[in-house]
């Protein structure tokens, strides 16, 4: 991943209404603090634009110098309420002032509350959840519950099929599923049992004409490849619901093609909901967008706006097959953590902020869509998540330059180090800010062509 400038550069100073850049960036006194990091922690950690968060509210950020910044990042799609937002302030400080720091599974009141709240404000079948803290664990336990369903039918293997690209994680089975073949070189063998499919990409011709049968020719050369039986072999389907670093969605009809073969098959259909949950795509979660039913949802990130909470969702049948106390983790439920994801849930609801991504969302997206054709990028994104794909060799460091100049005009998007920018601001985003951000966005393309 490219390292940013870290000389200080003496920008030009900027003040709006939501912008406020008084110094040269990055700030000379900020490169101590950068460098306290590159001494003392694993370098897989750095890589980020060279800014120091001192405080961060609503949609923007600010550091210790004075210099505030319009966030189109959401941190990484986990701000979707705002940041601060006061009623996840209020409810950690409401635990903190107990106090009540931890209580590993022993029961608390505010683990009952959130988890009542959270089903009853989810979709029928999501009858029971399993709290945890990582995005990453969430993948691991709706891979193992695959596996046990599989088995509790009486299937001779636990197969999982996840989509090429896709991506769900840090952790062994996580990257098994991911469909990135450079981050699994380091396992050294592969899952016997952890299969892809090709991704029904937008500009793919054959995905795009026909997606059902694009996802029945994916489908059936890997088990004619792999002398695979459905009935027998295969436990379930791992979906990320848009592909992250693009924010690629599937046609619809492929999604459902997929549900399809899963009922037919007896596998269970997960959608990994980390970057698409909790109202960022204007809908509470992305896969409402496809028109299928998930048997298990995994979720995390936007879940708290906050401290660290993640979950699996899904059918008592299923998330009942651990047996009692033989799946559970240190930290999750922790009293603190359900009351932020609590009050972040009402927010969310409550606040109007998931009409308010549908809203402004589908404003976002007709702006980048002029953007793109003026500078030959391609756009996919839906509700208050978009990228724009440079898809020129080299369009990585076109997108570089412009994620560390708009840095430099008081705007944080999602660098992804690859050839794309990522757009994801908080869902409490004003429309004057949104407009005032995707001006900025504009000129660091004219300027980084
Ligand atoms: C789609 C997806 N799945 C899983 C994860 C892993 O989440 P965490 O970093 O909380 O473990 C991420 C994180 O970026 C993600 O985007």
């Amino acid at each position: 991943m490219k390292g940013f400038n870290l000389e200080p550069q003496d920008v030009p100073r900027i003040s709006t209404a939501h912008r406020s850049i008084r110094t040269a960036l990055p700030h000379p006194e900020s490169l101590p603090i950068l460098a306290g990091l590159a001494d003392t922690e694993a370098r897989s950690m750095h890589g980020q634009l060279p800014v120091v968060w001192d405080r961060a509210e609503g949609f923007q950020v600010h550091d210790p110098w004075g210099n505030t910044w319009i966030d189109f990042s959401s941190t990484i799609f986990v701000a979707n309420a705002g940041h601060g937002n006061a009623r996840i302030v209020a409810a950690i400080q409401r635990v903190l002032d107990k106090p009540l720091l931890h209580t590993y599974t022993f029961a608390n009141t505010e683990r009952t509350a959130y988890l009542r709240y959270l089903i009853d404000n989810t979709p029928a079948q999501f009858e029971r959840a399993f709290l945890l803290s990582a995005g990453t664990e969430a993948v691991e336990c709706a891979l193992k519950l695959m596996r046990m369903h599989a088995q509790s039918l009486g299937k001779r293997r636990g197969g999982v099929i996840a989509l090429q690209g896709n991506w769900h994680g840090r952790t062994l089975g996580a990257q098994f599923l991911a469909g990135n073949e450079a981050q699994k070189t380091w396992i050294g063998y592969r899952d016997p049992d952890i299969h892809h499919i090709p991704f029904p990409y937008e500009w793919d011709a054959d995905a795009a004409a026909d997606p059902e049968g694009f996802f029945q020719r994916g489908i059936e050369r890997l088990l004619a490849e792999k002398e695979l039986d459905p009935d027998q072999d295969l436990a379930g389907f791992m979906l990320e619901t848009f592909q992250g670093w693009a924010a690629a969605f599937y046609p619809p009809a492929f999604v459902q093609e997929v549900e399809r073969f899963a009922r037919r098959h007896g596998m269970l259909l997960a959608f990994d909901e980390m970057q698409a949950g909790f109202g960022r795509t204007g809908k509470l979660f992305g896969y409402m967008h496809y028109g299928v039913e998930p048997d298990l949802l995994c979720v995390g990130k936007g879940a708290s706006s906050s401290l660290p909470v993640s979950a699996v969702l899904g059918r008592e049948s299923v998330l009942n097959l651990p047996a009692k106390g033989s799946m559970s983790s240190t930290h999750s439920a922790n009293p603190m953590c359900c009351a932020a994801a609590h009050a972040n849930l009402e927010a969310l609801l409550e606040d109007g902020l998931i009409d308010n991504a549908a809203e402004l969302g589908a404003h976002m997206q007709a702006r980048l869509a002029d953007l793109s054709r003026r500078h030959g990028l391609r756009l996919q994104g839906r509700g208050m998540v978009a990228a724009v794909i440079a898809p020129e060799e080299g369009g990585g460091k076109r997108c570089d330059a412009v994620s560390e100049l708009a840095m430099q005009r008081g705007l944080l998007v999602v660098h992804t180090g690859r050839e794309s920018i990522k757009i994801a601001p908080p869902l409490s985003i004003t429309r004057a800010a949104l407009d005032e951000g995707l001006d900025v966005l504009e000129t660091c393309f004219e300027d980084c062509p």
